[in-house]
């Protein structure tokens, strides 16, 4: 396995995805936390220094000469090459801004790193980072790859097996960065690749079972994937030490709450307190048609019950939340500088400090992909497992204006006979999310002689990889013209029905 040490790049975990689908188990740790005992304990046979928002020349470097003496090999990214540099005797020259963009590489000389893709004298796309950068090298290296600006972008010591890239290989934007990383795990460290989903299952769970002890766990399910997927790991975990909360806001898709009660009560005897609160949540957003507000009422009145039912649960220590990778990354940007909120998503903000409860984040390191990869590993339904994502505050999003009951009760009809649809073209799965919005605006027709008057819904499929950029889905006209007929002959109050061709950006994929 490898080490990954964090110094605190937004882009770490990047790192461990691209190793695990290469089926290399990894783990990453703070480098406050590596320290010789550390390090023999773990047994890594390689290890790579992350990037990091910090300068190598402040006075605090840490130390990482434990790391560098271990005797495996290293690959430094960025802010990891310079403190190996440092660290080695080289010279790293201060530069106050940090600068990201994309870069050429020219290969200088063959390296074990470019075995089977980088030959020498070719150049390649790289995504770089300015910055402090090497400026002379220890002992033993050489530099055998170079960027415009940077002499030193990739650095060997083919002898101790040390390695240094100035640029992230682990993002896409560097074409042949899962290769490079594929060879320093592969062909110099010498790891095979057969870990799998199962493997990191079993991991995760004795990571729970140590994390918890005999304490006991609440779930919070909102019907979707990722706390789900959460519970039922957990609950493979520490079994009945579980206990999930689903508080049902009358605000999903068709038979959705029940499905998720049955899926929990059932198929996996999970204990479940289930809310059932549609009155409550439709009295208070009653007259409301400002999106922020009905985002606010919700996550509120979503805090309140919960925080209601959790306490009912007897020497709770710990809430489980099925936070993934993009909701961490989106976090810590949040805070490292002024960013504008676009939609505030975060709905179960405070809660953890309120209640005094310590948080058990199972999927933190996971993407979406990733997430369904290990629902599967877990036995939950395919169907379920492959669900679009759904927002939090639900249909109230989708039905811009007043939220009534019969507004929710008709786009929960025309929603699922746009969506069986896509099913049955076979097209679900290639599409990030699909849904119908409910407009309040009416439009007039013509069915049968009579003049109709009725409600306008959109209809909209995107295409995403992470849901931060999107592109419409390329429906064929018959096929929408199509559902549009089914719709409008089956749902009563709606008239007229369009598609949206917007991408994010400009749009986002939400209408509110
Ligand atoms: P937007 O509409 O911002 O959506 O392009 C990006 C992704 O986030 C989901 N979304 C939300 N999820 N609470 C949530 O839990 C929210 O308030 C919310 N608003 C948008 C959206 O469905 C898409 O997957």
């Amino acid at each position: 396995r490898i080490l990954i040490v964090d110094f605190g790049s937004q882009v770490t975990q990047l790192i461990a995805r691209r190793l695990r689908e290469d089926g290399i188990y990894c783990e990453i740790h703070p480098y406050t936390k590596t320290d010789d005992a550390f390090v023999k304990d773990f047994g890594p046979k390689g290890i790579i220094l992350s990037g990091g928002p910090n300068s190598v020349t402040s006075a605090d470097r840490p130390n990482v000469s434990g790391l560098l003496n271990f005797g495996v090999p290293v690959l430094g990214i960025c802010y990891g090459q310079q403190v190996m540099v440092a660290e080695l005797g080289g010279e790293v020259e201060v530069s106050g801004e940090r600068e990201f963009g994309r870069a050429e590489v020219r290969a200088l000389a063959p390296s074990a790193l470019f075995q089977g893709t980088w030959a020498t004298g070719g150049t390649y796309p790289v995504w770089m980072s300015h910055g402090d950068r090497v400026i002379s090298l220890p002992e033993g290296f050489s530099a055998v790859g170079v960027s415009e600006n940077a002499p030193f972008a990739v650095i060997a010591d083919e002898v101790r097996n040390f390695f240094g890239v100035q640029f992230h290989p682990e993002v896409v934007h560097t074409l042949d960065g899962a290769r490079l990383l594929s060879n320093f795990t592969k062909k110099i460290c010498g790891l095979t690749g057969d870990w799998t989903m199962a493997a990191f299952r079993d991991e995760m769970i004795a990571k729970i079972r140590e994390q918890v002890g005999d304490g006991r766990v609440i779930c919070g399910l909102s019907g979707g994937v990722d706390s789900a997927v959460a519970a039922v790991l957990i609950h493979e975990a520490i079994g009945d030490q579980l206990t999930c909360v689903f508080v049902d806001t009358g605000l999903m898709r068709m038979n959705e709450g029940k499905e998720v009660v049955e899926l929990f009560r059932n198929s996996y005897n999970i204990p479940l307190i289930h809310v059932e609160a549609e009155e409550m949540f439709l009295s208070e957003l009653n007259g409301v048609s400002d999106p922020e507000k009905k985002r606010k009422i919700i996550g509120r009145l979503f805090v309140e019950i919960f925080e209601k039912e959790a306490g009912k649960v007897d020497n709770a220590k710990f809430l489980a939340q099925g936070t993934l990778y993009p909701d961490v990354i989106e976090s810590v940007s949040a805070t490292g500088g002024p960013s504008v909120t676009i939609k505030s998503h975060h709905n179960v903000g405070g809660l953890p400090e309120r209640m005094g409860l310590d948080l058990v984040e199972p999927l933190r390191e996971l993407f979406k992909d990733e997430v369904r990869a290990l629902g599967r590993e877990l036995g939950l339904p395919d169907a379920f497992v492959s669900r679009h994502p759904f927002p939090g505050p639900g249909l109230a999003i989708r039905i811009p204006g007043e939220i009534t009951k019969e507004g929710a009760d008709l786009l929960r009809k025309a929603d699922k006979i746009y969506l069986d649809a896509i099913r049955e073209e076979g097209l679900y799965n290639e599409i990030w999310q699909a849904f119908a919005v409910l407009l309040p605006v009416r439009t007039v027709g013509v069915m049968g002689d009579a003049r109709t008057y009725d409600q306008v819904l959109g209809l909209r499929a995107v295409t995403s990889t992470d849901g931060m950029t999107a592109d419409t889905y390329p429906f064929t006209h018959d096929f929408l013209s199509r559902v549009s007929t089914k719709i409008i002959n089956n749902c009563v109050g709606i008239g007229r029905v369009v598609y949206d061709i917007t991408s994010k950006p400009p749009g986002t994929i939400e209408w509110e």
